[in-house]
């Protein structure tokens, strides 16, 4: 007979290291001293990455996770790619790998691929003992919790579940201060006891009133419609961008003045290149499957209209780039300035960098791609095309559109066609305007997608000017 409950959390396994595991049990643990919280991941790359002693090497940028995991790592944070036998010894488990959208077979490209929580849910009901609690933190498709309790409870052995749903919220690049100060932590599940032993663990530092508990497929439902929200405001300013640019208005007043309305608020209004991140996209993919699955075609429709946006934005972009360069780009330089889908991250899943910049090298630029976080290694992925270097040979370098990677932006703009800021980096808020306007081949362009620039000193400079949704 299985004993049910522990009376008190003791051992926590989260089963996937990646932006969302890594984060979130660092600050479990930083809050919960009395609990041993360890993270494993099957790619034992990223967990050596966890485990390095130079602390810039974590596979997660993240501002202020360095210091919370200097002080926890290795007293009760652990990183191990064990992960069978740290299963085994857990009281709880959050599952936290990748949904990504389906690429093959029905559903593909809109359903969620569920082959890692699958494979998950038998690794602990292989491996499990005694009753552990088993939560979903990956956001997943209503109803995955009955998937994954019917994997659970079918093996043979001496053990028992409860499944709870426990969707995370932080946005990458405030992850910290998303996981320390969170708007609401939601649980959905059946089992009081199991409810109550995760709650105590967010007491530790959440408010009880912002512990949300609910039956668990309208946690599961929320955490997509959370992030459709979300993205659909993001491209509802967008779409006003457009309009802006040519009625003679502009985006940021109309931003202000509309966000002003304590009703709307004010945040989630920036206009942008279009929504990155590798879960707007898929959770409304998802979203739009489920609502096809139970035959609300109209309501698919109506938030398939959010992804459409967000991708015209993106293509419009670049046509206009290519429009303002005499309509052709072909053999001239420009510099993208931002790679990652947003500032403060080193992720570049789904960034309009990566659309925006295929498109331009499809048509024959030559780009030259900064970005402070980002890897060469990780562009080269993410554009399919290995960038120039030193040692390009001159086949190399005569190629149709072709890309090189810079680290440093002085002396960047010697002969450049155009500028395009992509990602809202701080750093490129200040950049010496007067100084690369002498360095720049005229009649040149600063193309602002973000809204970043200081655009008086870039027309003062002799430079021409396109900003977003600036009529
Ligand atoms: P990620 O790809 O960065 O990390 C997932 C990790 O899980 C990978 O390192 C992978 O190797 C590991 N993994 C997969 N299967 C495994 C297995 N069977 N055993 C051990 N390790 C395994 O993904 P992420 O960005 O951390 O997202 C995880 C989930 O959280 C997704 O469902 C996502 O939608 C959701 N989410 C993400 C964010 C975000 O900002 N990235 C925010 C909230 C929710
Ligand atoms: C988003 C949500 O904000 C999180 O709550 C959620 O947990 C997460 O998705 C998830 O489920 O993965 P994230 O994708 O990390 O977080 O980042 P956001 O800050 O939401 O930004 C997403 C994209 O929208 C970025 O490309 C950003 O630049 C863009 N954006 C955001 C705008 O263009 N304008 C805005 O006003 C806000």
């Amino acid at each position: 007979m299985v004993e049910k409950f522990k009376k008190k959390i003791k051992n926590i396994c989260c089963i996937g290291g990646g932006y969302v595991g890594g984060p979130t049990m660092a600050v479990i643990a930083d809050n919960c001293p009395d609990i041993n919280v360890t993270v494993v991941d099957k790619n034992v790359e990223r967990i050596k990455s966890w485990n390095d002693g130079d602390l810039t090497k974590l596979p997660v940028f993240e501002p202020g996770l360095e210091e919370i995991i200097k002080r926890v790592r290795n007293k009760n944070l652990f990183f191990s790619s064990d992960v069978d036998i740290n299963i085994s010894k857990a009281d709880i488990i959050f599952l936290s790998v990748n949904t990504p959208t389906k690429t093959k077979g029905i559903g593909s490209g809109q359903a969620s691929d569920l082959t890692w929580i699958e494979a998950c849910a038998r690794q602990v009901a292989d491996a499990a003992k005694g009753h552990t609690i088993v939560v979903e933190k990956s956001t997943i498709p209503v109803r995955t919790a009955e998937t994954v309790k019917k994997i659970l409870e079918s093996n043979n052995k001496d053990n028992s579940f409860s499944v709870l749903s426990n969707p995370e919220f932080l946005a990458e690049g405030t992850a910290i201060n998303d996981l320390e100060m969170p708007d609401r932590i939601l649980i959905g599940g059946e089992d009081h006891v199991a409810i109550e032993l995760l709650s105590d663990i967010y007491r530790k530092w959440v408010d009880e009133t912002k512990i949300l508990k609910t039956n668990i497929w309208s946690s599961e439902l929320s955490k997509l419609i959370a992030n459709a929200f979300l993205a659909q405001r993001v491209s509802s300013i967008n779409s006003v961008s457009a309009i802006c640019e040519v009625t003679g208005a502009n985006v940021q007043e109309v931003s202000k003045a509309v966000g002003f309305d304590s009703r709307i608020g004010n945040k989630f209004l920036n206009p942008g290149p279009g929504f990155g991140g590798s879960c707007f996209k898929k959770d409304i993919l998802n979203l739009i499957y489920l609502c096809n699955y139970y035959g609300l075609s109209e309501v698919a429709k109506y938030w398939e209209q959010v992804i459409n946006i967000n991708n015209w934005q993106q293509d419009r972009i670049y046509k206009t780039v290519v429009d303002k360069l005499f309509g052709t780009v072909y053999k001239k330089k420009i510099i993208i300035l931002g790679f990652s889908f947003k500032a403060n991250t080193n992720d570049t899943r789904e960034s309009t960098s990566i659309s925006i910049s295929k498109n331009l090298i499809n048509e024959g630029a030559h780009l030259l791609i900064h970005d402070p976080k980002v890897s060469s290694k990780q562009i080269a992925k993410d554009l399919e095309k290995e960038p120039l270097t030193e040692n390009s040979n001159s086949a190399e370098v005569n190629n149709y559109g072709t890309w090189e990677y810079i680290t440093n932006l002085e002396n960047a703009f010697i002969n450049v066609d155009a500028v395009i800021v992509l990602t809202d980096w701080k750093v490129y808020r200040n950049l010496d305007w007067n100084e690369i306007s002498n360095q720049i081949r005229p009649p040149a362009w600063v193309f602002d997608t973000r809204l970043i620039l200081n655009k008086n000193k870039i027309i003062s400079s002799n430079l021409n000017y396109w900003g977003l949704g600036i009529g």
